[in-house]
């Protein structure tokens, strides 16, 4: 049985006694799923795993995103993505800068993303310590610590959110490879609505759901209530006393809860000091299912 050791901070706990190139038992997959709503960021330090591993173990949380495009997926898992700033014979091996300001994965679509699963292949290191860090911030906290005036007025009131936020932001930023996307691809990305407060499917209790990579509008409010109520929540939902860092080393596993939680990637390391990470991406449809809470939540 894997023991959990909590960060003690806001977010965060390491998973000891689990070896990822070996199937997960069901018991030990329950207690990780709830350990995944308690601290919303789970640390598998020392693993030495293929993709393959990495596939199975994130399709036991529910099916995986196959988004990206095919030069950036692993030859032989397509399930698995890369992300790095690694160029091989001028050509690079992975996504540059995904994720490199604060969002939660999927929020742009109609069923959200409930978790990504990192393998870190490289880590940049300088002077001795981790670059390329992962920030986190915890969005049960960040409802819990709404004004109650706040709370009344945003219940039962929904947020859409656009890909094109996010995209625009990364396109228009100095070095950037991305172009535009074309009508075509905005329109196989349509806005997406959600309630802005959600009841979290693993740990019943509600979290704040809108983040400033992609929420563009309360749709319930006016124009100019919806923007000062935007600012106020992106404002309030990453102050200090809500955020975790993860400090990356080489051979851990990091799956993180995108629906209790905000990410962003830190990309505080030069083109010469190389970063490379497995990634996927598992959709929310079956933690949501009530079939599957039964069994893994409820039975316990
Ligand atoms: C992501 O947003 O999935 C990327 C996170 C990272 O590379 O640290």
């Amino acid at each position: 049985m894997p023991t959990i050791e909590p960060t003690g901070q806001v977010l965060g706990a390491t998973v000891h006694g689990l070896d990822l190139s070996q199937p997960l038992s069901d018991a030990d997959f329950a207690s990780l799923l709830r350990a995944l709503g308690e601290h919303g960021v789970l640390r598998i330090p020392g693993q030495r795993i293929e993709a393959r591993h990495l596939r199975d173990f994130s399709l036991r949380f529910g099916p995986i995103q196959t988004g990206m495009a095919d030069r950036f997926r692993d030859a032989a898992v397509p399930e698995v993505g890369i992300l790095s700033n690694i160029v091989e014979d001028g050509r690079p091996i992975g996504l540059a800068d995904a994720g490199q300001d604060w969002h939660t994965d999927m929020s742009y679509t109609a069923t959200k993303g409930f978790v990504n699963v990192l393998y870190a292949v490289k880590v940049p290191m300088r002077d001795g310590k981790p670059l390329g860090d992962t920030l986190f911030a915890n969005m049960h906290a960040a409802y819990e610590g709404l004004p109650v005036e706040v709370k009344q007025r945003l219940a039962g009131m929904t947020a859409t959110h656009d890909f094109n936020i996010f995209w625009e932001r990364m396109r228009t930023r100095p070095g950037s490879a991305r172009a535009p996307l074309t009508p075509e691809q905005r329109a196989k990305r349509p806005p997406a609505v959600h309630p802005v407060f959600m009841t979290h499917p693993i740990t019943g209790r509600t979290v704040l759901y809108c983040n400033p990579g992609y929420a563009e509008r309360i749709n319930e409010l006016d124009e100019a209530e919806s923007a000062r109520m935007l600012d106020f929540l992106f404002a309030h939902q990453l102050q200090e006393k809500y955020l975790h860092a993860h400090h990356w080393t080489e051979g851990d596993v990091l799956i993180w809860d995108h629906i209790g939680t905000l990410h962003n990637a830190i990309p505080d390391y030069r083109p010469d000091e190389p970063r490379m990470m497995l990634r996927c991406q598992v959709m929310a449809q079956q933690v949501f299912d009530p079939g599957f809470q039964q069994r893994w939540l409820k039975a316990a």
